[in-house]
């Protein structure tokens, strides 16, 4: 705790918001080469979820590195303050009794663990999306992987930068072998069963 900051305490509390909205809180963290298929699957999850009336919302890579983290490059440090940024505000959405899903590569073990730190344990779901390194620059989704073998994008995942595939991941989808329907339908059972209210 900050010296001098003494937080106020709100008369809503988590279990509140929870039992408002029919279910819990928590942060699923998808991790994943570019192009494996992180961002697909988390916002089919989240229109399916929105269409059951749960209160969901995705934070994704790219698109908030134009906001909170516009700031941010693509060193090793600055990937991580990323990770973190991401990881406190989830952590905030959860209080909210919010299901967060978070798209970002996160390559290193390293950062994966500290977000389960910051979010807490028993909040935190790894959601890997695996897919080999060569599916994914066949996609090549964005032509980033044509650019990085070219030299022109530095420290790319998978090309010039380490991906640390998780060993202990709560889920593991293979995109390379299954539709996308069925990728978002495991992982929507699986945040229906550690989302439902008194888990
Ligand atoms: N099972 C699958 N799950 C997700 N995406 C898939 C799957 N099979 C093929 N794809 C394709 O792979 C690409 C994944 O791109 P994207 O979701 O942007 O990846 P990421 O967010 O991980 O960089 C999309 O073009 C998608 O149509
Ligand atoms: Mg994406």
């Amino acid at each position: 705790m900050k010296k001098h900051i003494t937080p106020h305490r709100g008369e809503v509390c988590r279990p509140d918001r929870e039992q408002q909205n029919g279910h819990r809180g928590a942060v699923f963290w998808f991790t994943g080469l570019s192009g494996s298929g992180k961002s697909t699957i988390a916002h089919k999850v989240e229109k399916a979820l929105f269409d059951e009336g749960r209160k969901a919302y995705v934070f994704d890579g790219d698109n908030v590195r134009h906001g909170l983290c516009g700031d941010l490059s693509f060193s090793r440090e600055a990937r991580a303050e990323n990770i973190r940024r991401i990881a406190e505000v989830s952590k905030l959405f959860v209080e909210n009794g919010i299901i967060c899903m978070c798209a970002f590569i996160t390559p290193l073990k390293s950062d994966r663990d500290r977000v389960r730190d910051i979010v807490g344990e028993g909040d935190f779901h790894e959601v890997y999306i695996s897919c080999p390194v060569e599916v994914c620059e066949e996609r090549d989704v964005k032509g980033y992987y044509k650019l990085a073998r070219e030299g022109k994008i530095k420290n790319y995942t998978g090309i010039s930068a380490p991906y640390e595939e998780p060993k202990n991941a709560d889920i593991v989808i293979h995109s390379d072998r299954t539709s996308i329907d069925d990728s978002v339908q495991q992982v929507l059972d699986y945040v229906r069963e550690c989302t439902a209210n008194g888990k």
